[in-house]
Parts: C-alpha cells; sequence; structure tokens
C-alpha cells in the first residue's frame, strides 16, 4: 500500500463535496443493518455514566450521538473531524437529540489529535483509518489520549467480503475489486487487530459483525459502485446489464448483499508501556 494515497474523504473542500458526503452517510445510517450494527459497538464500548468520549472522524456524528446518550448529562463526548462543514453537521443532530450540552466538536487531523495525555476514558473511530496512508499513526494517537485502563473502539469493513446476488459474478468480482482499491486500505478490516496489538494495546479482542440487506436498503450505496468499476474500466454496458438483472431480483425480493466489519477493541495497558518492538528475526 502506497503511504502517499488520499481519498475524497480526506479532502471534502467544498461545500457541495460535504453536503454529498453528508447525505451518504444519512443513507447508510439509516439501513437496517447499520441500525442494528450502531447497537452492537455501544455494547461493546460499554459506556458508564460520567464518561468522557472521543469520536474520532466523527462526520456527521452518528456514533456521536449514541455516546452521548449513554454518558448521560455529568459525561461529555468530543466530535472530531478534518471537515468543519460535517461537524456542523454533528452539532445540529446533537441538538435535535437534546445532547449538545455535552458535545464539543474539534476541526482537527486524527494523525496528531489536540487533546492531552490520558483525556478520555474511551475513543471509538469508524469507517475513518481506511481513508488514512498510515493508520498505526491514527491509533497511537487515540492510545496517547485515553488513560491508562480505558478503551479503544476501531471500527472498520473488510470489503473484500463484499458479496451480491444475482449477477454475472465474473462481473461482480470486477466491482467488488474497483471498490477495493478505491479506498487507501479497503482491506484494513483484517489489519486492525494486528495494528492494535502492535501499538501496545492489551486484550484486543475482535468482533465481526455482517451487514446484510435484502430489503434494498443497500442499493444506492450499491449504484454508486457502478461509477466506481466504470472508472476502473469496466464497460458501462457491462454494468448497465449486471444493474438490471440486481434491480429485478430485488424488486421479486431475490436479491441479496452483504459484507462484514470488523470491531476491534483495546485497553490502554493500566501502567503505560512502550508499543512492542518488531522482533529482529
Ligand atoms: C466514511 S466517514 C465516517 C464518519 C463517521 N465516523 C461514521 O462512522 O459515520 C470518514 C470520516 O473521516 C473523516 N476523516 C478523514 N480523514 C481524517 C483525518 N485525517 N482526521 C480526522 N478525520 C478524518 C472524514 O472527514 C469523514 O468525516
Amino acid at each position: 500500500m502506497s503511504t502517499s494515497r488520499s481519498d475524497r474523504w480526506t479532502a471534502l473542500n467544498t461545500s457541495r463535496a460535504v453536503r454529498d458526503a453528508a447525505d451518504r452517510l444519512r443513507q447508510l445510517s439509516a439501513t437496517a443493518s447499520e441500525r442494528d450494527a450502531r447497537r452492537h459497538w455501544l455494547v461493546l464500548l460499554d459506556l458508564r455514566d460520567g464518561e468522557r468520549a472521543v469520536d474520532i472522524g466523527a462526520g456527521i456524528g452518528d456514533m456521536t450521538v449514541d455516546i452521548a446518550r449513554h454518558v448521560g448529562p455529568d459525561g461529555a463526548v468530543h466530535a472530531l473531524d478534518l471537515s468543519p462543514g460535517l461537524l456542523h453537521h454533528t452539532r445540529q443532530r446533537a441538538a435535535e437529540a437534546g445532547v449538545l450540552d455535552r458535545v464539543a466538536t474539534d476541526t482537527g487531523d486524527a494523525n496528531a489529535l489536540p487533546y492531552g495525555d490520558d483525556a478520555f476514558d474511551v475513543a471509538l473511530c469508524r469507517w475513518v483509518l481506511l481513508h488514512l496512508p498510515a493508520p498505526q499513526r491514527a491509533i497511537a494517537e487515540m492510545r496517547r489520549v485515553v488513560r491508562p485502563g480505558g478503551r479503544v473502539l476501531c471500527v472498520e469493513a473488510d470489503w473484500e467480503t463484499l458479496i451480491v446476488h444475482p449477477g454475472d459474478p465474473d462481473v461482480t468480482r470486477r466491482i467488488a475489486h474497483a471498490n477495493v482499491e478505491r479506498q487507501v486500505d479497503g482491506r484494513i478490516g483484517r489489519k486492525l487487530a494486528p495494528l492494535l496489538q502492535s501499538a501496545g494495546f492489551s486484550n484486543v479482542s475482535v468482533t465481526p459483525l455482517v451487514d446484510l440487506d435484502r430489503s434494498g436498503d443497500w442499493l444506492p450505496f450499491l449504484h454508486t459502485r457502478l461509477d466506481v468499476a466504470a472508472q476502473a474500466g469496466v464497460p458501462l454496458s457491462t454494468l448497465h446489464q449486471w444493474w438490471k438483472a440486481i434491480e429485478s431480483a430485488a424488486s421479486h425480493g431475490e436479491y441479496l448483499f452483504s459484507f462484514t466489519q470488523y470491531g476491534v477493541l483495546g485497553i490502554v495497558p493500566p501502567v503505560s508501556q512502550p508499543a512492542r518492538a518488531e522482533s529482529p528475526t
């Protein structure tokens, strides 16, 4: 993987790009499988009243608002993102949910967090590390800002796990491959546990979660992958035919889409230890 790559999620420079990104996140967050997934991640986070949390790369604040509800009025959650425009949506959502009193928004970079050591009890980073050329830097930063004994949860898809039925399997493979290659690291899901381990976390656990769609919730997302595949050189006529098969199956309840994401939880060791040195052999 190149370390100089970036993608559109790290360059939301125009109001149009921010609006489109916010719409995409809202659409994903409204799917039944993502509503379920959020509940699972909250169970893993095991938040308590009065805790201080940080949501790294918070986007429109989907998880920020959930976290704010769980830490209660005596707790606090900081939503950090590169994009001030997306953080504006976070504040709006927090206000609508009645939790703005405990939500702060900070424009900043996951690679260099603007917080002191041990500032938080818990950190979450969902769907961000796949966009970063050096995810280990952001993971080390989360370890630094979370107190000893605190929790860090990273959640990422592994896009190689994407399957779609029906449609010509060869075309599906080409679309899925284009989607993997479109990300800075579309295979980050499988790498999270080793990354947290080598960053010195203890009790690293992996929870796989399958997003499964048979109702058509994920069709808008899937449709956006056609452009990605076209840019990767798959002929438009091939894509058009493939999509017709999907649409027809979906209208008869015969379509299936799924992929796996991984929630990897690590504990900051109670007595701070240096990250494990690589063995020379
Ligand atoms: C796919 S969105 C995920 C948003 C949110 N975590 C969620 O789960 O809904 C990726 C987010 O990461 C943010 N981002 C990308 N690179 C970043 C960086 N270096 N530091 C902070 N945020 C970053 C983007 O602005 C965007 O909000």
